[in-house]
């Protein structure tokens, strides 16, 4: 089947911005445990300048990486940025430097979280800030979020997104404003929710919702929480096509809906340049059905 190239985050608004359908993410661009340095700075530089070239325009960070890590890579790699760039991040959460996470979401933290990754990244405003709502935040989902629309206000952020949330928490949003885009776990063999502490639906289960009012997923651990469990169908299609069970993965969720932006995650230029190619993997209907 004929699949979209491109997408649309914030098509009704005033600054829609058009993503190809593959893009990148940076959280492993760091050093152990998503702390601190990566290993190698000069091919997490190479990763990020080749994702570029090889078409990726969608982004995603977040200044805890690191902290500041992914978007200083970011800023030495590819500042000026091409004009069609866009810089995803995620604020809500920050981590120490014993390296725990913790939630970062009163209003004042979520300030300080934009005005930082603005001038890590050399940005006037960012293009898609994703609100990461994390259990056991003192402020309420609503009163973060109000900080949030403030900011958009205010000219800081372009997009607001959500990160991590519960068909309840997205609907409240939706109600609060225009929401740009959202970023919850998602992938082949994990479609719901994942126990332990990151909270938010899996993207099955508000998918309808977010095609509902044509905005985006960006589905992330796509490939982490799916790739060696319950593969067994998506490994036989990936074989008949002569692609590999990464690839498969994303091409099934490009086929799943026009709507889903994969930000597929590595550390490998090969496994950057498999990924993708994967969005010029045309899946038939029948195979589709079979792979459910
Ligand atoms: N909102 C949130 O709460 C949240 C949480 C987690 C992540 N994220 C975002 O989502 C992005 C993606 O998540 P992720 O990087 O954790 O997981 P992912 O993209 O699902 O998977 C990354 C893993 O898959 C491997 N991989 C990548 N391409 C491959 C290929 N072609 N063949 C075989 N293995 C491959 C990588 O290893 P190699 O390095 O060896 O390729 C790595 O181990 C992150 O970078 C981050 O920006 C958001």
């Amino acid at each position: 089947m004929n699949i979209n190239k491109t997408l649309i985050i914030g098509k009704d608004s005033e600054q829609p911005f058009t993503a190809n359908r593959i893009g990148y993410g940076t959280m492993r661009l760091t050093g152990k445990h998503f702390f601190g340095e990566p290993e190698n700075r000069r091919e997490a530089l190479q990763i990020l300048k080749k994702a570029v070239e090889l078409g990726v325009n969608y982004i995603d960070t977040a200044d805890y990486y690191g902290i500041d890590v992914t978007n200083r890579l970011i800023a030495e790699a590819l500042y000026p940025y091409q004009d069609n760039l866009i810089i995803g991040t995620k604020i809500g959460a920050m981590r120490k430097d014993d390296a725990s996470w913790n939630v970062f979401s009163k209003p004042e933290q979520l300030r300080h979280s934009v005005e930082n990754n603005l001038r890590v990244l050399k940005l006037d405003q960012l293009a898609v800030v994703h609100f990461r709502y994390m259990p056991g935040s003192e402020t309420s989902f609503e009163d973060s979020l109000s900080a949030v629309f403030e900011l958009q206000k205010e000219g800081k952020i372009a997009h607001v997104g959500l990160s991590n949330v519960n068909r309840e928490q997205l609907e409240a949003g939706l109600k609060m404003g225009e929401i740009g885009t959202v970023q919850n776990l998602y992938g082949y063999t994990q479609r719901t929710t994942l126990a332990g502490p990151m909270g938010g639906a899996g993207g099955e289960e508000i998918l309808d919702l977010l095609e509902a009012h044509q905005i985006p997923l960006i589905p992330y651990f796509s490939l982490e929480a799916s790739l060696g469990k319950g593969q067994q169908k998506i490994e036989e299609i990936a074989k008949k096509y002569n692609v590999s069970t990464a690839q498969m993965n994303l091409a099934w969720l490009l086929h799943k809906s026009p709507l889903i932006l994969p930000i597929p995650g590595t550390t490998s230029l090969k496994h950057l340049e498999e990924n993708m190619a994967a969005a010029e993997i045309s899946i038939s209907k029948e195979d589709l059905d079979y792979l459910g």
